[in-house]
């Protein structure tokens, strides 16, 4: 008797359960089927259906719009350059005006969360436009789309980074950004609008991170929790506050800390802010 034959015996059998086990039942998403009607193996969602844990639209934290920015008019003045005949209505959230967002915080901010919004903002904003959000983070200095400054205002004439380059022949800084020379919001800016991004409503901040804008991608996977991104929101407000504060909004105790010579010690205090 063959001495292999045992173990071929052996392999034949394990050969019959492959073959078995790579040939189940189980369906992948949408493969044809015939159990079902629809003839996909994935039955499709009742309507209304949400997923766990997913915010519905008219929650407080999601209403970042005004009525009026969920439904633009199709009369503004500036569509008549573009549409003639009157009848494109921009689409929600379009930044047509600034009472389109709404201009409240959908809850209150205590100290945790401006702490919060810095973690955060540290992590997924400052790359690009900057710890203090002056728009001179790493990524565009190494190249790409500079963002507009949090800072300027309108009479502020290309003197922030966000509105500067050095041209490489002359060796001279110069605007940059010649669509919008002035460095105002650019959502704005391109209906029309002359915005700074300090005085828009916080509602389009909340929009920008949540959707994006431009050259910006949404960030709403980085940052899933709605609260979270109102708390960047605020972190962006207190950096803008902290760029224009003069002396006199400050507490009495960091005043003294001003008239103080540096040592060594206040430095180090100072780190922690
Ligand atoms: C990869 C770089 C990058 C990151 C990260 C980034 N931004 Fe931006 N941001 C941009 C650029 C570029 C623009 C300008 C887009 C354009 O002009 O097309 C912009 C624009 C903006 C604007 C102004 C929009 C306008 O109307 O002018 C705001 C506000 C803003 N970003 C906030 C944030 C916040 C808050 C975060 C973090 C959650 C963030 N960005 C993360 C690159 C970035």
């Amino acid at each position: 008797m063959n001495r292999y034959l045992p173990l071929f015996a052996v392999l034949a059998l394990f050969a019959g359960c492959q073959q078995k086990m790579a040939d189940q039942p189980a369906h992948r998403p949408y493969e044809e089927s015939s159990m079902f009607e629809h003839k996909q193996s994935l039955r499709p969602l009742e309507s209304g259906v949400i997923h766990r844990n997913q915010k519905l639209s008219d929650d407080a934290l999601l209403t970042w719009l005004t009525p009026a920015g969920k439904s633009i008019p199709a009369d503004a003045e500036w569509l008549k350059s573009v549409d003639p005949t009157g009848k494109t209505a921009p689409p929600p959230g379009a930044p047509t005006s600034n009472n389109n967002f709404v201009k409240e915080f959908p809850f209150e901010l205590h100290e945790e969360d401006f702490r919060r919004g810095q973690v955060l903002y540290n992590a997924n904003c400052a790359l690009c436009h900057g710890g203090a959000g002056h728009a001179n983070g790493k990524i565009p200095e190494r190249g790409f789309l500079r963002p507009p400054s949090y800072h300027t205002d309108v009479n502020a004439v290309a003197k922030d980074w966000s509105t500067l380059s050095i041209n490489k022949e002359t060796g001279k800084a110069e605007p940059s950004y010649t669509g919008n020379p002035r460095g105002t919001s650019r959502g704005f800016y391109r209906y029309g609008q002359e915005q700074t991004l300090k005085t828009v409503n916080v509602g389009y901040i909340f929009q920008v991170i949540t959707w994006g804008y431009g050259g910006m991608a949404s960030h709403d996977t980085q940052i899933p929790d709605a609260a979270d991104r109102w708390r960047v929101v605020g972190y962006v407000r207190a950096l803008q506050m902290s760029q224009a504060a003069s002396a006199a909004d400050l507490t009495d105790e960091l005043k003294k800390r001003l008239d103080q010579p540096k040592t060594a010690k206040t430095a180090k205090t100072g780190e922690k802010h």
